[in-house]
Parts: structure tokens; sequence; C-alpha cells
């Protein structure tokens, strides 16, 4: 079955590799539309040997369109999701308006695909830290439980938008030339730094992204007792966010039953055990993600540490949303 699909935000760093998606996973178009800002209406965007015009969003856009990819910013796609779904479309939506509506699945296809067919008209795609971090530990929780995770992030300039990604090589020109450029898209000089902020802060000192992280965690393994912590840090990596993750798990395991989960889990390559370790430069532009440095936790009885490298704009957005619709697809839309 060939499916009518829009992508929102189509010229976007998320929404462009929403199109590549589709293309290299052979997604079966019937037709693509492709939205943006009105700055961008009219530009012509391929998708394999599709093309489509860029158009602005009105009034009926959506009539028509089965599936709606959504990549814009939370409080537009805070209008948009429910204006497309009431014209027909299932949304799947990248923003994190909506991922903890009780209404509104939340999913990652290796872990809750058939939450996918809960949904009211939105699916939301989750946090891109989470969905990287999870794709590691989802296969030690079938394993032996999970009861706390502690994980501090590495996360690329990417994960904020283009206006991000452009900051950091004019940044570093800048400074390499000796001058002091003044940070915009970030709250401060990203170039030569690291920034542990992403988000705002809540009363408890945490930023968003962190509590995005604790709270998505509970949804997706849908276990509410899984107790979460985390640092969320930004810094100056064009591309693919890292975790260093320490699990607390319910039953004693051992780093090798752990490497051996890990070995068979979906989405995962396992870094072999010495000198290869996920990076960021190796996990961009890769589907799977990459798993090392597992280890015991020489601090406690049931512990484990890893650290898993992801390509956030791949696993943490377009292909997580993509792999939603493909399976939305293979159930002729209703499961
Ligand atoms: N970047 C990541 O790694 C990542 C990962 C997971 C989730 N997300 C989420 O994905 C969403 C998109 O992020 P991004 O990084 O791709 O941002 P981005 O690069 O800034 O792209 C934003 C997109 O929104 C479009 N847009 C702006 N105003 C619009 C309007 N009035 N009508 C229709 N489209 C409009 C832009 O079009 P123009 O080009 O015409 O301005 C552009 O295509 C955000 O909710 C973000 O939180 C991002």
């Amino acid at each position: 079955m060939g499916c009518r699909v829009a992508v929102v935000g189509g010229t976007g760093v998320v929404g462009e590799e929403m199109l590549n998606v589709l293309r290299d996973r052979k997604f079966p178009l019937d037709e693509l539309r492709v939205f943006a800002s009105p700055k961008s209406a009219g530009r012509k965007v391929k998708c394999g040997k599709k093309q489509a015009t860029v158009e602005e969003i009105r009034d009926g856009s959506f009539k028509g369109v089965q599936i709606a990819l959504l990549a814009v910013d939370k409080e537009l796609a805070k209008k948009i999701a429910p204006k497309a779904a009431a014209e027909g479309a299932v949304v799947i939506d990248n923003s994190s308006s909506f991922r903890m509506d009780k209404d509104v699945p939340l999913v990652v296809p290796e872990i809750n695909p058939r939450k996918a067919f809960d949904h009211k008209g939105i699916i939301a795609n989750p946090n891109c830290s989470t969905a990287i971090m999870l794709m590691a530990v989802y296969p030690v929780y079938k394993l032996a439980g999970v009861r706390r995770i502690v994980a501090a992030t590495y996360q690329a300039v990417s994960g904020a938008g283009r206006k991000a990604m452009d900051e950091l090589p004019a940044q570093l020109a800048e400074v390499m030339k000796g001058g002091k450029p003044k940070p915009e898209a970030f709250p401060h000089r990203i170039a030569f730094n690291i920034i542990p902020r992403i988000g705002s802060f809540d009363s408890a000192g945490y930023t968003t992204e962190e509590v995005k992280m604790q709270n998505e965690t509970r949804k997706i393994i849908g276990d509410p007792r899984i107790k979460v912590t985390t640092t969320c840090v930004r810094i100056p990596v064009m591309r693919a966010h890292s975790i260093a993750a320490n699990i607390e798990t319910e039953k004693k395991v051992t780093a090798e039953q752990v490497r051996e989960a890990l070995a068979s889990a979906p989405g995962v390559d396992l870094e072999p055990l010495k000198d290869v370790y996920p990076m960021p430069l190796d996990a961009s532009g890769k589907y799977n993600v990459l798993v090392g440095r597992i280890r015991e936790d020489a601090s406690q009885e049931n512990g484990i540490d890893l650290f898993v490298s992801g390509d956030q704009l791949l696993k943490g957005a377009a292909l997580n949303a993509v792999q939603i619709a493909e399976l939305l697809v293979q159930e002729g839309l209703h499961g």
C-alpha cells in the first residue's frame, strides 16, 4: 500500500533527514507534501524520485494526507498537530508538546511498537537523548529489570536545530582569529566549551531536557517505578548525542550477560571489548546506536555502566518517526 505523506518542517535539520530516511528506506510514497515557513515556500525538495514544492500551511492543507511527520518547534507543533489530525492525518510529532499527554502514545518501535496503534490522531516521537539511551537500557531492563538510572549526556549542537549548527563553526572560526563571538543559539559560547544546561531550570534545579529524560523513560518502558536522574550537557560536537549511563538492576547480572543481550538487540551495534568504543563521529549518519564500555559497577552490587552514542537526527528523531510510520503502513494505518 502506498501512502500520502506530509513532512512539516521539511527544510529544517530533522525534516531534511526525514526526507532522506523516507528515500533510503524506500517508504511507499504515493504522494509527498512538504511544508515549512512562508520564507521557504516555493523551494523544490527531492525525496528519491518524488519532488515536492515547499508550501506554507493553510486551512485544509492536510486534507487527503494520511501521515504527517512534524519537525517544527513545540509552540508551532501545538497548533499544527491537532489541526492536521482534525483534517484526517495521523500525526507523528517530534516536538515535546504531546509526549506526556496520556492520550498520546510515545513510541520507540524497538521497545513499545504496539502503543503506536493506541493513538487518537497524534503519536509522539521521544526526546532524542531518551530514545538513544533507551536503545541500550531496554535490553538490560528485559534481562534483569531496572531500578534506577543515573545518566550524563554529551549532546551535539545540531540537537538545537539549524541555527545552532551554524553557530559552532562560526564561533570556532572567530575565536581562532582572536575574536569574542556573541552567543545566540546557546546561553554561552559553545566553541571550546561545554554547557551543562539544556533547556530552562525548574525549582528543583533540573533542566527541561533532564526532566524529559526522566519522565519519558518511564512512559516508554511502561514502568513507573524506574528512578532516573540525569545531567544534560551540550558539547561542541556537530552531530550525534552520547550518554554515560549507570544502571541499577533488579537482579544481579554480569557484564558478559549484558553484552550478550545487547549483541542481539535490534538497532544496536555493540562495540568490541577493548580499543573500540562509541564516539559521536562514528555514530553520525548511522541508523543503529553504538554501545560499549560495558562494565560491572564497582560501587554497588547490582550495577552496570555503559556508554552509548547515537545519531540524534536519525534514531533520536527522523528515523524513529519514519519507523513509526512504517508500522502504521504495515498494518494498513490501523493496527
Ligand atoms: N535537532 C534535533 O536533533 C532534534 C531531535 C529530536 C527532536 N527535535 C525536535 O524536532 C523539531 C524540529 O527541530 P529542528 O532541529 O529540525 O529545527 P530547525 O532546523 O530549526 O527546523 C525548523 C523547521 O520548522 C519550519 N518552520 C518554522 N516556522 C514555520 C511555520 N510558520 N510553518 C511551517 N514550518 C515552519 C522551518 O522552516 P523554514 O526553513 O522555512 O524556517 C524548518 O523547516 C523541534 O520540535 C525539535 O525539538 C529535534
